[in-house]
């Protein structure tokens, strides 16, 4: 069956969005990362993929981009996602798991994945699914969860904390929650085949006290100025790096973008219950608009 064999951080049923984004107090971190998403993304595109797109929070902000592809592995953040963008050929739903991606080579000129990383156990398996999915010439921004940050590093030199911000192995703060050391993202990067870019720091002011302290405003026009700083030091919670797709930029490849996430067919037939693969005989339904590929009937 379509499950997964590495252990995936399930948002099945999680109303993350209404809670952490909605009434979380998080409009600093969530207007931060409009920022800098709009700082790194291109003016345009063609087809953008959105890995791990939850319920959509970021997918009005890939403004320039003619169609964008979402891909969730839990289908009620898909659904979310549909309810609050609309159905239109704009969007394109998936259920999808990002270690065995449903789509061909060379189908975006651009992807991105965002407050995602930090869920994955293998997480340079999923840089390098990615990866062949893009074109030569396509961006791919990554947002990750720093544990070199400056809260991390104070509490370990306080020794309120036992392990060092400093050491290079990833650190699980909670079950399927990893913070990363960015030198080692840098490295999973380029192993994957990207040549990292720029980054950007982002939410330096991520502490209670301050945001109910400090206007929301201010917060933000000063993270705004300091995400610059990112490419010198990474002392934030969270870190924006894009990187790039060497290569003579090319056009997206034409026709279909599905791939069979089992046996790797790129002849997927449409029928009426939805993508019938020729390679594997398993069916991939289409309901409501959204592609699953995650359960075959
Ligand atoms: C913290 S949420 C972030 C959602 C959105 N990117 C945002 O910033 O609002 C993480 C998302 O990653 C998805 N996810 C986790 N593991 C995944 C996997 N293996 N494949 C695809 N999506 C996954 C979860 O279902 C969840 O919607």
């Amino acid at each position: 069956m379509g499950e997964s064999r590495t252990p995936i951080c399930d948002y099945e049923g999680s109303d993350y969005q209404e809670k952490f984004w909605e009434h979380g107090s998080r409009e600093y971190e969530d207007r931060v990362e409009a920022i800098a998403l709009k700082r790194l993304l291109p003016e345009d595109g063609t087809r953008l993929l959105e890995v791990g797109a939850g319920a959509g929070r970021n997918t009005s902000r890939y403004r320039g981009f003619r169609q964008i592809v979402l891909l969730d592995y839990s289908r009620t953040q898909i659904e979310l996602a549909q309810q609050r963008l609309g159905e239109s050929e704009r969007y394109v739903y998936v259920v999808g798991d990002v270690y065995r991606l449903p789509f061909a080579q060379e189908v975006f000129d651009a992807a991105t994945m965002i407050r995602t990383l930090h869920h994955l156990v293998e997480p340079q398996n999923a840089l390098s699914q990615i990866r062949p999915t893009l074109v030569p010439g396509s961006i791919f921004i990554l947002e990750y969860a720093n544990k070199r940050n400056l809260k991390a590093v104070a509490r370990w030199v306080f020794r309120r904390q036992s392990w060092s911000p400093f050491d290079p192995e990833q650190i699980e703060f909670a079950e399927l929650n990893f913070n990363f050391h960015p030198r080692v993202v840098h490295t999973w990067l380029k192993q994957a085949g990207f040549s990292p870019g720029r980054k950007l720091t982002v939410s330096h002011f991520r502490l209670n006290l301050l945001k109910r302290l400090v206007p929301i405003n201010v917060l933000v026009a000063l993270d705004s100025m300091m995400q610059r700083t990112g490419d010198w030091a990474q002392l934030t919670p969270s870190v924006f790096q894009v990187s790039s797709v060497e290569g003579t930029p090319g056009r997206v490849r034409e026709g279909s973008i599905w791939r069979c996430p089992e046996c790797g067919s790129r002849e997927l037939q449409k029928t009426t219950e939805g993508l019938s693969c020729r390679g594997c005989k398993r069916i991939w339904p289409v309901r409501n608009g959204i592609y699953d590929f995650k359960n075959p009937m």
